[in-house]
């Protein structure tokens, strides 16, 4: 039992980056792209509505900047962190390094929550926006081929007729091989890629913002806290803990940037440029973000912004309809550089986990040519692309947003530690204000997890569960320590 707590040297990492087969391509600015590829997607595009006309009302900017700070905490952590361990396995091997194997192992086994669950929840949110952008050219696919199973028989008995006995989400499927195929070709490919998406989709984002400002009537922002209801079923919304609670919400929108933190064995100079990516990403996300939210809250009354697409709706409410259209098309091309770079966060993770010993060796085999996992790349799309298409996936982000939170908190955490333990390890990135920051970090994320639904938390208790089992019935028998240990003596 005492080789739970055991830690990884810090020098084992540093003499495994050496050996690393990957390709380093990745300057400061590519890396900040894949940080802006990650974050920009659903979350602004859809969650502003619910959040803003359910929660907050135009005190919505509020939200989005108490999420974003509660972000910084965890980017400045992640930050420091990179910059010690340039090392593919981000909050894993982080946790590796300082809490011991079991920690490391829980953060691995729900970063895969945040990774794999995201991108299957963005891949079925593309279809959506993709169904969209079809119709608005008059084509009408057949709602077998858009829906899992699930789904679509509810959408065919809302409409009085039942559903064929074969249903699958084609869309879905269909980009999970599109962004698997780009992710075996390699990192150039995957960041050549993306970069062209985060260009479309600033672009579109500044539209927003420099168009909608001339729409907005400042009347709609009063009052810019709405009073607190109280509705028939007891719960609120509105006033102060209305702004926090759509800040739970709009924190989706900002997941992403510490993916920056899985890219450091391809980046060319990892100890200076992952922590620059992944701080100037999120800086930039966080000002665009609240001044989206100041534009659509001014734009139209909270009480009347649209639920499902608040974005393209308000621009349609302003006769800008051919708006709506371009809007639908950054959105589109915006969820294929998140899963992108989710799914790339992914594999690295498992690169990482299976370098250590804890997952079997197929998930580190690099292709001769393309330089990337190609075993794991491919059987993560296949995962995905089979959950996607068959499955109702896209009401669980909360999972998504839980499995980010934990690994924020620990991080926090973790970079505590590892000051205290190692005071004099060189540091080219330091969080300032420690304790501070860590404090503030665990307690912002430890808290927003609280406010998650009881049916995540189940879900979340009983995949933590199966993944100790796991732990103990593989990982820990073949960790690499192991052997380290029996030839250098006791890791705890
Ligand atoms: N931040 C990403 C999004 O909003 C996950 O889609």
């Amino acid at each position: 039992m005492s080789k739970i707590w055991r830690k990884k040297p810090i020098s084992l990492f540093e003499a495994e980056m050496k050996k690393s087969e990957l390709n380093r391509v990745l300057g400061r600015w590519g890396l900040t792209s894949l940080g802006i590829g990650a974050i920009i997607g659903g979350g602004i595009f859809t969650l502003t509505g619910i959040a803003a006309h359910e929660y907050a009302g135009p005190a919505l900017a509020i939200s989005f900047v108490i999420a974003g700070l509660g972000c910084l905490f965890a980017a400045l952590c992640y930050a420091e962190f990179s910059s010690v361990l340039p090392v593919e396995g981000s909050a894993y091997a982080y946790s590796y390094g300082t809490m011991g194997e079991i920690f490391a192992w829980i953060i691995g086994w729900n970063l895969i929550l945040e990774y794999m669950m995201g991108a299957t929840t963005v891949a079925v949110a593309w279809s959506g926006y993709f169904e969209k952008l079809l119709h608005q050219f008059n084509i009408h696919p057949p709602l077998w081929l858009m829906n899992d199973p699930i789904t679509a028989a509810t959408k065919y008995q809302e409409i009085g007729q039942v559903a064929p006995s074969i249903c699958f989400n084609l869309p879905a499927l269909l980009i999970t091989w599109v962004v698997t195929s780009i992710l075996v070709r390699g990192i150039k490919e995957a960041a050549k890629t993306n970069n062209i998406i985060v260009i479309l989709k600033i672009a579109v984002v500044l539209f927003v913002i420099f168009v909608g400002f001339f729409f907005i009537d400042t009347g709609n922002y009063h009052p810019f806290v709405p009073e607190r209801v109280i509705d028939s079923s007891g719960s609120g919304h509105y006033g102060w803990s209305g702004v926090i609670t759509a800040a739970s919400i709009v924190f989706f929108a900002y997941i992403g940037f510490d993916a920056v933190s899985t890219q450091a064995g391809e980046a060319i100079n990892p100890k200076k440029d992952v922590p620059f990516a992944i701080i100037v990403s999120l800086l930039i996300c966080t000002i665009l973000y609240i001044l989206v939210s100041l534009v659509l809250t001014g734009m139209v009354r909270y009480d009347a912004l649209d639920m499902k697409a608040p974005v393209a709706s308000a621009f349609e409410g302003v006769n800008l309809g051919w708006a709506t259209v371009l809007i639908t098309i950054a959105a589109v091309a915006g969820l294929i550089s998140v899963m992108l770079v989710m799914m790339l966060g992914q594999t690295r993770i498992f690169l990482g986990m299976s370098k250590d010993g804890l997952l079997p060796k197929m998930f580190g085999e690099i292709h001769a040519k393309f330089k990337t996992p190609f075993k794991s790349t491919i059987l993560v799309g296949f995962i995905i692309s089979i959950v996607s298409s068959l499955t109702p996936i896209d009401k669980v982000s909360e999972m998504c947003s839980m499995g980010t939170l934990l690994a924020f908190a620990m991080i926090a955490l973790a970079v505590l530690v590892l000051r205290y333990k190692q005071p004099d390890l060189e540091r080219p990135f330091k969080v300032p204000f420690l304790p501070v920051i860590s404090v503030l970090g665990v307690l912002f994320n430890a808290t927003l997890m609280l406010f998650v639904r009881k049916e995540t938390w189940i879900a979340f208790l009983i995949w933590s569960s199966i993944g100790l089992i796991v732990y103990f019935l593989y990982s820990s028998k073949n960790s690499k320590l192991n052997e380290y240990e029996k030839n250098h003596g006791s890791l705890n």
